[in-house]
């Protein structure tokens, strides 16, 4: 299988899995307990009929949109994914470049493997980081200082992973930030030259966020799991999330938000949107899917607050999907991790290709020439 075999975002899964060591690609696969919440964030789609009208005269289509007070080619952002280095030797430079291409926004995680400072200089394109509130307070003032200075175009704080989820997956296969060779998985790594040689002549695996305040995850390898039970602090609270928007004083983004009293809240204390996501099912499993909880969310708070759909979104009608129910967006991972590890930038734009074209070709079924005419009345709950 090759990139040019890859028509969706399933085939770069697979192609991602034929590439990939095991522990790596179940890193990236995988989800909390019995994985439940991450099949039924993609299933959720399926819950709803799109209307279509017909004979719209649909020559001319406009497919782009305003977030967060930039505009955005497509309605559909690229989230903060960490550790992109362990996926493929360009890790964030190669979303970078990708997202700026297509022009859409993208994220870079508290844990991403090049610096603020580097993705910064990289791009002018609409860029957000997401911050990971450690037991460290010179640690989380060094973020926030280091974002204003790089001039960051929103701040968005992870509140779903006050403790890790049980993934059990990485329990198996023992991986590790940076990733080790462990005895029981040496043979997946012998036998992917690919990603084992681009890996072993990389620069050295780093995550220059932390630089200065954490040793763990750089210098000494941990399991993402046991990063979050000792690194993150489970006292965070409304006063926390608060403080950082008021330190932070730029955009301000709620990342993990999926109660409606929650997302009242995010009003509350100034947040310019909030994504309702489950962490891609990676936390809380058995916990609802944010296209499922979308309806509630946008009747409690829809006009007063920016809705990102995050999670599950694998095709472009799922993204149509969440704009008629009322999403400003929706946003995703594994749609360009799955690529961005299968093929670096090249798959990230691929993915990207193949996402637009879905969304103008729906957008043309539809019969629809912009995107503010995705409306609730295009939309059918079984
Ligand atoms: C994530 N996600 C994530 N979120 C976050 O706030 N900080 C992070 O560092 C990461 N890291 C991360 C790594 C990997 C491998 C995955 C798959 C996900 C969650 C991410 O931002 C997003 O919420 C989910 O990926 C959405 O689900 P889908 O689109 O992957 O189904
Ligand atoms: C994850 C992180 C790092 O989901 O957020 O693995």
């Amino acid at each position: 299988m090759r990139l040019s075999d890859c028509h969706n975002i399933e085939d770069f899964r697979r192609l991602a899995k034929a590439r990939l060591p095991w522990p790596v690609f179940d890193y990236i696969d995988g989800a909390a307990d019995d994985e439940i919440t991450k099949a039924r964030n993609t299933a959720a789609f399926d819950s709803v009929d799109l209307v279509p009208d017909v004979l719209a005269g649909v020559a001319d289509i406009d497919t782009s949109c305003t977030i967060m007070g930039r505009k955005s080619a497509l309605p559909l952002m690229l989230s903060p994914t960490a550790l992109q280095r362990a996926f493929h030797r360009d890790g964030e430079r190669a979303v970078a470049k990708a997202a700026e291409k297509f022009g859409v926004w993208f994220g870079i995680s508290s844990l991403a493997t090049h610096s603020i400072e580097e993705v910064a200089a990289l791009t002018s394109g609409p860029k957000l980081f997401q911050l990971y509130v450690h037991k460290d307070k010179g640690l989380n003032a060094s973020m926030i200082e280091r974002c204003q200075a790089s001039r960051f175009d929103a701040l968005a704080l992870t509140v779903d992973t006050i403790v890790s989820g049980k993934r059990e997956r990485c329990l198996r296969s023992g991986f590790t930030t940076p990733p080790r060779f462990s005895a029981s998985s040496l043979w997946s790594y012998a036998t992917r030259p690919y990603w084992t040689l681009n890996y072993v002549f990389s620069p050295k695996f780093r995550l220059p966020n932390l630089d200065g305040h954490v040793q763990e995850g750089t210098g000494k390898a941990v399991s993402i799991q046991d990063y979050f039970n000792t690194m993150l602090d489970t006292g965070m609270d409304w006063d926390t999330a608060a403080k950082i928007r008021q330190d932070w004083g730029g955009t301000f983004c709620l990342k993990g938000v999926m109660s409606a009293a929650d997302a009242r809240r995010a009003v509350e204390i100034g947040a310019d949107a909030i994504m309702i996501s489950n962490h891609g099912g990676r936390q809380l499993d058995g916990s609802r899917s944010p296209f499922d909880q979308l309806s509630e969310i946008v009747d409690a708070v829809g006009g007063e607050i920016e809705i990102i759909c995050d999670g599950g979104v694998r095709r472009g009608t799922h993204v149509l999907k969440s704009l008629c129910t009322g999403a400003t967006a929706a946003s995703g991972g594994r749609l360009y991790l799955y690529a961005l590890a299968a093929a670096g930038q090249e798959g990230v734009e691929r993915a990207l290709v193949i996402l637009r074209d879905e969304i103008e070709r729906g957008m043309r079924l539809m019969g629809v020439t912009s995107v503010e005419q995705l409306t609730r009345e295009r939309l059918r709950w079984r």
